[in-house]
């Protein structure tokens, strides 16, 4: 999709200089400069190809009767928008995510795919290269840099250093993703040593993820070549990393939002704007439609007082600087890609038109550009290597009439702690209890087809439902099941064996609400509308049945996650992160 400026030289050169001719001319622009921080009134820019020839006050030079000359009539006119960190293995497909960003101004997205690939290894991580080619909008992709967590409990699939240095020998691999367990790199883990030297070796960026890490630890984290953060949540972290040489991407997305914290504190100390971007960090479908996606961000900021120029330069020109991509990508100049929107105002930020590669991708508001569908493998299809569920492999049994039982605490969808709370038995097996707000939850190894599955119990969860199960969770992607009783979490565990991956919720032996993830358990491939249904639909169910969270799917997708604190549920046990240790379900 991408031609190399050496091999444009002459033809822009020509163009520029008259003696050839452009394929499009965008007259009377108000051009936003990311370069001078200005916006330059009744600008001609003049496209060959997929590259910009010529910006001044006069074009003419460069029209002949075969060249499409649009009158832009004054409106805003500035370089596509970019998401410098992003994951677009969920929910939908690339091609239909491409779709929603690039209706928002987003022509280059930065992709992480970490959920594909520890599901899926080095295989994964091809295909869904494969996925991201050939579709109206840039994406680049990083090798991720974070999988696995804990060796000691992770049964995630990773990239071998060998296959890490293949893969970034693709020109769209830009280098190593969030390397978010920081402590391998502050201890000095021998492969992540070598992957980051890899990756020094070749030119590639690495980008960080450093929550909690400050002084030495920080400082041995930047020494090692990792200069990007989007983990900040205050000024103060902001602060300390751009001091030590960082750039940061203020995340404002579905995991997080901290542009409102962030940004004032940013204005109020005058600090240096080049190394700050803006990114999401993974958008849901329902916050897409929401809130939008980087253009979001452009008129949060704005709203906060920051000048509409340096939004969008932080939108745009910053995030390409950052991945050494600033000589092809960032700004409306000669040489440069024409990836460009058109918008009225500054308030909304909507663009009328957008341009990648010189052609016309959104026009009023809808996609004009091609989107074909590729044909998935059904290799990747079939992820949920699991035997046919009975209520019996989600027993519990005691002999005794009343059992002190340990949970998982949830304090927030993301965060949880121990719990521990006294259930009765029936029949020899301990029950749920809805008056104590304490659930069933179970783990199994999905992906590996081995017969690993523990059972434990879920305390302040609230949703009076019968089963809950999801088979996307960071990042072991076990099929985790919720529930009050053995038979619906039989049903919703044996829904998903059928459908090969997604959520679904049951109550009295009935389905409720599901949400097919076909692609890997963690991506469906049904069209954006029925995904943002199925998805609300879901949650809505959870929600009214008496969910103490708003974001009930958050909490399978966080239950195995060993990044975070305390205690997390993986098919191979319970375990208590800080202590690195197992947990048994009953005393
Ligand atoms: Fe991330």
């Amino acid at each position: 999709m991408t031609s190399t400026l050496s091999k444009s030289l002459s033809s822009l050169n020509s163009v520029a200089m008259g003696d050839k001719k452009a394929n499009l001319v965008l007259k009377n622009c108000n051009l936003i400069s990311v370069y001078t921080r200005e916006s330059i009134p009744k600008t001609e820019i003049s496209i060959l190809g997929d590259r910009v020839a010529y910006v001044g006050p006069d074009a003419s030079h460069t029209v002949n009767q075969k060249t499409a000359v649009i009158d832009v009539k004054g409106k805003y006119v500035c370089p596509g928008f970019a998401d410098p960190h992003t994951h677009i293995d969920q929910f939908v497909l690339p091609s239909e995510i491409a779709k929603k960003s690039l209706l928002c101004g987003v022509t280059s997205l930065f992709s992480d795919p970490i959920d594909i690939v520890s599901i899926a290894g080095y295989k994964g991580f091809q295909e869904f290269l494969k996925l991201g080619e050939n579709l109206p909008i840039r994406i680049f992709q990083v090798v991720p840099g974070g999988l696995p967590v804990d060796r000691k409990f992770s049964n995630s699939k990773t990239l071998s250093l060998s296959q890490e240095k293949t893969a970034i020998k693709n020109s769209n691999v830009l280098g190593l993703g969030e390397v978010f367990s920081w402590t391998k790199v502050t201890l000095r883990d021998s492969k992540t040593m070598k992957s980051l030297a890899a990756m020094l070796d070749n030119g590639c960026i690495i980008n960080g993820h450093t929550a909690g890490a400050s002084g030495k630890k920080l400082n041995a984290y930047v020494s090692s070549g990792i200069l990007s953060c989007h983990e900040p949540t205050n000024f103060d972290q902001v602060l300390e990393r751009l001091r030590l040489g960082m750039w940061i991407m203020i995340r404002e997305g579905s995991i997080r939002r901290d542009l409102k914290e962030i940004i004032p504190k940013i204005l109020s100390h005058n600090t240096y704007l080049n190394r700050l971007m803006f990114c999401s960090d993974g958008l849901d479908p329902l916050d897409i439609i929401k809130y939008g996606h980087i253009d979001h961000c452009i008129r949060e900021a704005i709203k906060l007082g920051l000048e509409p120029i340096d939004a969008i330069t932080m939108a745009s020109k910053n995030c390409f600087d950052y991945y050494n991509l600033g000589k092809d990508l960032g700004g409306i100049a000669p040489g440069k890609l024409a990836d460009i929107i058109i918008f009225n105002d500054l308030k909304s930020v909507k663009p009328s038109k957008v341009f990648v590669g010189g052609k016309l991708v959104v026009s009023n508001g809808s996609i004009v550009a091609p989107i074909k569908k590729r044909v998935i493998p059904s290799w990747i299809k079939n992820t949920v290597k699991l035997k046919k569920f009975s209520s019996k492999d989600f027993e519990i049994i005691s002999k005794k009439k009343k059992i002190m039982v340990n949970t998982i605490f949830m304090q927030t969808e993301i965060i949880t702690k121990l719990g521990s709370v006294e259930l009765e038995t029936s029949d020899g097996k301990v029950l749920a209890s809805n008056d104590k707000d304490v659930w069933k939850v179970a783990a199994f190894d999905r992906i590996h087809g081995t017969q690993n599955h523990v059972v434990g119990f879920l305390e302040n969860f609230g949703g009076n439902i019968g089963g809950f199960a999801s088979t996307w969770s960071f990042h072991e992607n076990d099929l985790i099941v919720i529930g009050s009783n053995d038979f619906d979490m039989a049903l919703a565990a044996n829904t998903l064996r059928k459908t090969q991956g997604g959520l679904v919720v049951v109550k009295s032996g009935k389905i409720h609400a599901s949400l097919p993830l076909q692609l890997a358990g963690i991506i469906s491939t049904d069209p954006f509308k029925k995904v943002s249904s199925n998805f609300e639909k879901i949650n809505n169910f959870i929600i009214d049945s008496g969910c103490k969270f708003s974001r009930p799917h958050l909490i399978p997708l966080f239950l195995p996650f060993l990044a975070l604190p305390s205690i997390r549920i993986l098919s191979r046990g319970i375990v208590d992160v800080k202590k690195r240790s197992y947990i048994n379900p009953i005393n």
